[in-house]
């Protein structure tokens, strides 16, 4: 089976130790530290900002997967930049100008990602696809942690792999929402590289991350 990556989504750490949670799951064997930031508009939720990032980025050398569930999203892409994330990902709906806020990130010596909503077409992305680094696909409705997997969002998974091979460049494809052992099989079957997981990493505690992050892989 291909081998992927694991960015745990730190929504499911203790907030009330961020730091030494971002170093565990560091220590644990974590590629990628996963940053959902969520606004109440875009998304139901309100989770952190980039002066929360910024506190973070002491704590751990990994690359910073951040992803930005705010609209509309150009003003804050600078602040998260300065912040400290590596990866900074959008959703198409999240201003008027996809192609405008990738080039915006990727000016500021970034790396970019789209990331699609369950409801959103591959079609809405085709054409910034060349120009990312990364593609994210929800397989939830984004907003909270802990939601099961929506299986429907498999045959997305399977064209994005076939679109990206086509295009033979180094762009990561990313599930995000309700992995856990079962549905990570499924979608590293369907050309995953990149697995967020919240729930299934940050179960148990500190003394299970290692092994939550071995079993994903
Ligand atoms: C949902 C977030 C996810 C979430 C995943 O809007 O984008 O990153 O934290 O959580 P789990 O892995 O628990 O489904
Ligand atoms: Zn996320």
């Amino acid at each position: 089976m291909r081998a992927v990556k694991i960015s745990p989504s730190i929504l499911s750490a203790d907030f009330a130790r961020l730091g030494e949670e971002v170093r565990a799951v560091d220590a644990a064997g974590a590629d990628y530290i996963h940053i959902d930031v969520m606004d109440g508009h875009f998304v139901p939720n309100i989770t952190i900002g980039p002066a929360v990032v910024k506190a973070l980025r002491p704590h751990s050398a990994k690359i910073f997967d951040v992803h930005l569930m705010i609209s509309p999203v150009d003003a804050y892409v600078a602040d998260f930049a300065k912040a400290g994330a590596d990866i900074i990902t959008v959703h198409p709906e999240a201003g008027p100008h996809l192609h405008r806020t990738i080039q915006l990130i990727k000016s500021l010596g970034k790396k970019a990602g789209v990331a699609l909503n369950p409801a959103t077409p591959v079609d809405a992305i085709q054409h910034v696809l060349e120009e990312v680094d990364l593609v994210l696909v929800m397989t939830v409705n984004p907003g909270f942690g802990g939601q099961s997997f929506i299986m429907s969002q498999l045959p997305k998974i399977r064209d994005l792999r076939a679109r990206i091979d086509a295009l033979g460049k180094a762009i990561d494809l990313e599930i995000d929402g309700g992995i856990n052992t079962e549905t990570a099989r499924l979608a590293i079957e369907a050309g995953a590289d990149v697995l967020v997981a919240g729930t299934a990493t940050f179960t148990g505690g500190p003394d299970h991350y290692a092994a939550n992050i071995r079993a994903l892989r």
